[in-house]
């Protein structure tokens, strides 16, 4: 049997990206299948796929994109003992796996969680990856604690307007920074004030020290850890850290697939403490509009 998948077979401009057939794969002993129901656009995905990340990741060609899924669990392997067929499911998958983008996906069981009760099924895909990356940003990487003042930068962005969510979840008080079109949306999300990022430069707008920076936009170190107290943290997922002052602790993350905090996550959904941010919903055809034309928000990709 054949499914559509979303690959390229070298790395390249939009264009690379093709839907052809290949064949359906079929889950080992601790993996499932899944049907997907959505899988989601993610700015990595263009790294991946022009070959920014190459050396730091080489990738087997062709490869499938997808870091996060949605869908219906239509197969399990012998060993699988908490997931069954018919289960509604999320995943973060590692770039380096073959992707969700296509119409069926093999996830290991120590990667799923259950997907979310409160809304569609596609929708699902929206926030795996990067409500991952933003909660990590923040607690793994960041130690925020309650009480503590922190500045998001991109706030408005989909990762940064996690982030903000679960800070201000925590307790802690959060500056955000964020871009004239996102304003309204994040002040609404409990951020104590909001800067927008073409009225004001943000080393301008951020006195006093922070305890902690969380970076998803194109800012830099030097503008960012001078903003940061001494003994805290400035944490980047978008931007180098070289060079910050010895005083702080500069990190450039990495997320990493965490099925403990996914979960965790999914009841955040259901329990109406953390909104997603999707704006657009197209089909895999559509992917290399997709890559040429960024739009604000989440886009998810489905297969059918
Ligand atoms: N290291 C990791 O593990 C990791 C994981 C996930 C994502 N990331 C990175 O985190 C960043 C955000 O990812 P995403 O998925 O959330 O992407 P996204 O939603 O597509 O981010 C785009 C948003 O960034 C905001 N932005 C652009 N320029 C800005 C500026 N100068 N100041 C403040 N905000 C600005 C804009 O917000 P407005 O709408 O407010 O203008 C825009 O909507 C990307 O750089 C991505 O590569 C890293």
């Amino acid at each position: 049997m054949t499914m559509k998948a979303l690959r390229f077979h070298e790395y390249g401009e939009p264009d690379v990206l093709v839907v052809e057939n290949v064949p359906r794969p079929t889950p080992d002993s601790h993996a499932v299948l899944v049907k997907v129901a959505a899988s989601s656009f993610n700015p990595a995905d263009v790294a991946l796929r022009s070959g920014a990340f190459a050396e730091m990741l080489p990738l087997d060609l062709p490869h499938t994109l997808g870091m996060d899924v949605a869908g219906t669990v239509v197969d399990v392997g012998a060993q699988v003992t908490g997931t069954a067929v018919g289960d509604h499911v999320i995943a973060f998958l590692s770039p380096d796996m073959t992707g969700a983008a296509a119409e069926y996906v093999v996830v290991p069981e120590s990667l799923l969680a259950r997907a979310p009760s409160s809304i569609p099924l596609p929708d699902s895909a929206a926030f795996p990856s990067t409500a991952i990356t933003a909660w990590q940003a923040l607690f793994e990487h960041g130690r925020l604690q309650s009480g503590q003042r922190v500045l998001v930068c991109g706030a408005g962005s989909v990762v940064g307007s996690y982030a903000v969510q679960l800070a201000v979840s925590a307790g802690a008080n959060v500056i955000a920074y964020a871009g004239p079109g996102s304003i309204d949306r994040v002040a609404g999300y409990g951020a104590s004030a909001v800067i927008d990022y073409s009225a004001q430069a943000v080393a301008s707008a951020v006195p006093p020290l922070v305890d902690l920076v969380v970076n998803f936009a194109p800012s830099t170190v030097e503008e960012l850890a001078p903003l940061v107290r001494d003994g805290g943290r400035l944490v980047s997922g978008s931007t180098p850290v070289d060079g910050a002052r010895s005083e702080i602790t500069a990190i450039r993350m990495a997320a990493h697939p965490d099925a403990e905090r996914l979960a965790w996550l999914v009841d955040e959904v259901d329990a109406g403490r953390l909104a997603l941010n999707i704006s657009d919903r197209r089909p895999l055809e559509e992917a290399t509009a997709v890559h040429s034309s960024r739009e604000r928000g989440k886009t998810l990709l489905i297969p059918n």
